[in-house]
């Protein structure tokens, strides 16, 4: 049997991250997968992740199963990490999955389930991976503009208006913050023009959470989220824990399926269970219990929330620092942006052969759309992207 597979497309962020270990060079720098790094290019364990470890290591006592939709407490905690007072707990089926990955996938699973043609619109760009899992899942898809590649903001007019082209059913994929690959993001009245269109055309909102924290912090960043949920008849979020607690690969993640109508809660909350029976059985729990662990003990919590807002200011840092670099070596504002983006991302609506050229000649690697991690830089990296962008022409 085979003899009849066919060689699958290369995942784009994963085959760079491949060929850039492959690089012999050592001036080489790594802004390809969203990873974050410090200062020393290392991607350490949060010290609150270390203390939580050993707390679960010394009280816990088997490591039989957890329920299908994982630990309760991990549930509960992140629906209110997420979602704040914007709801009561009750209102949310939810159930804990490998990384927000896995919550993403069971959240279109779901969508499918419930809607066999279901169709997904999807911002044009989003992560590569939305795009490959519904294809693999046979799921129409259609892509909304989003991102104006000259002024490298949104194109909320483009969007706005491809938005009036959903219909009653269809599920629209929205990034909650920090949108990847771009790093440009909706402002509050634009959320609620987005809302707006969505509850007249009955289309649900399916919000991709992957970043809380690392934008304007972790309030902030789930402003929108919330609002959204607070506001639509039926909406579905995927968050996930890799990022913002550095547990990648831990796998840790939640999906919850929210709708107004209490009725519906067991029927949702059992065929959340359902999917992940038959795709994985249990959720992974080491990172969720050390993951409930933090948020439930105080002087952990603070002491994460502490240490992702230098990791989340970090970043601010060097995105100002990139920002000006560039505006002392262009003798212009045209990359203000980098500043005014957010998250670990920004693309530089630059084109795939310059992006080669910035690989080739100065060994320094992002993904082919010009998408640059910010957080694969550090203090001295700047000033050499910085020139090597103007450089290569960008
Ligand atoms: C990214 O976009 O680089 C991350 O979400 C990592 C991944 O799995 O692609």
């Amino acid at each position: 049997m085979f003899e009849n597979l066919t060689p699958q497309p290369a995942d784009k962020i994963l085959a760079l991250m491949q060929m850039y270990r492959e690089d012999p060079r050592d001036t080489k720098i790594d802004l390809g997968v969203g990873v974050y790094k410090n200062a020393q290019g290392h991607t350490p364990i949060m010290r609150a992740i270390k203390a939580a470890e050993k707390q679960v290591w010394d009280v816990q006592d088997s490591k039989s199963y957890t329920g299908l939709a994982g630990d309760p407490a991990f549930g509960d905690l992140m629906v209110k990490l997420v979602l704040g007072d914007a709801l009561a707990r009750e209102q949310v089926a939810a159930v804990a999955t490998p990384g927000g990955t896995g919550a993403v996938r069971q959240g279109f699973e779901l969508a499918r389930l419930a809607n066999p043609n279901v169709r997904v619109f999807v911002s044009n760009p989003t992560w590569p991976n939305h795009m490959s899992i519904l294809k693999y899942l046979g799921i129409e898809t259609i892509t909304y503009r989003y991102f104006d590649e000259t002024t490298c903001a949104v194109d909320f007019d483009g969007m706005m208006a491809d938005l009036q082209n959903v219909r009653a059913g269809d599920l629209v994929l929205l990034h909650g913050c920090c949108h990847n690959p771009t790093g440009a993001n909706l402002n509050a009245a634009e959320w609620q023009a987005v809302v707006e269109v969505l509850n007249r055309k009955g289309a649900i909102p399916m919000i991709d959470i992957a970043y809380q924290g690392f934008g304007d912090g972790l309030e902030e960043d789930a402003a929108a989220t919330r609002m959204v949920a607070a506001s639509v008849p039926e909406c579905l979020i995927a968050a996930s824990c890799s990022k913002n607690f550095g547990v990648y690969r831990e796998r840790t993640g939640i999906l919850m399926a929210i709708s107004n109508d209490a009725s519906l809660k067991g029927v949702m909350q059992g065929n959340l269970n359902f999917l992940n029976r038959q795709n994985y059985s249990f959720p992974p729990d080491h990172g969720a219990r050390i993951v409930s662990t933090i948020l439930h003990t105080p002087e952990l919590r603070a002491d994460w929330a502490a240490e992702l807002e230098e990791v989340r200011l970090s970043m601010l840092g060097l995105r100002t620092q990139l920002a000006s670099e560039l505006q002392k070596l262009s003798g212009s504002d045209r990359f203000a942006f980098i500043a005014q983006h957010r998250g670990m991302f920004s693309r530089l609506g630059a084109s795939p052969e310059h992006v080669e050229r910035l690989r080739a000649e100065h060994a320094i690697y992002m993904v082919g759309d010009s998408r640059l991690n910010i957080a694969g830089l550090n203090a001295q990296s700047v000033p050499i992207l910085a020139k090597a962008i103007i450089d290569v022409g960008i």
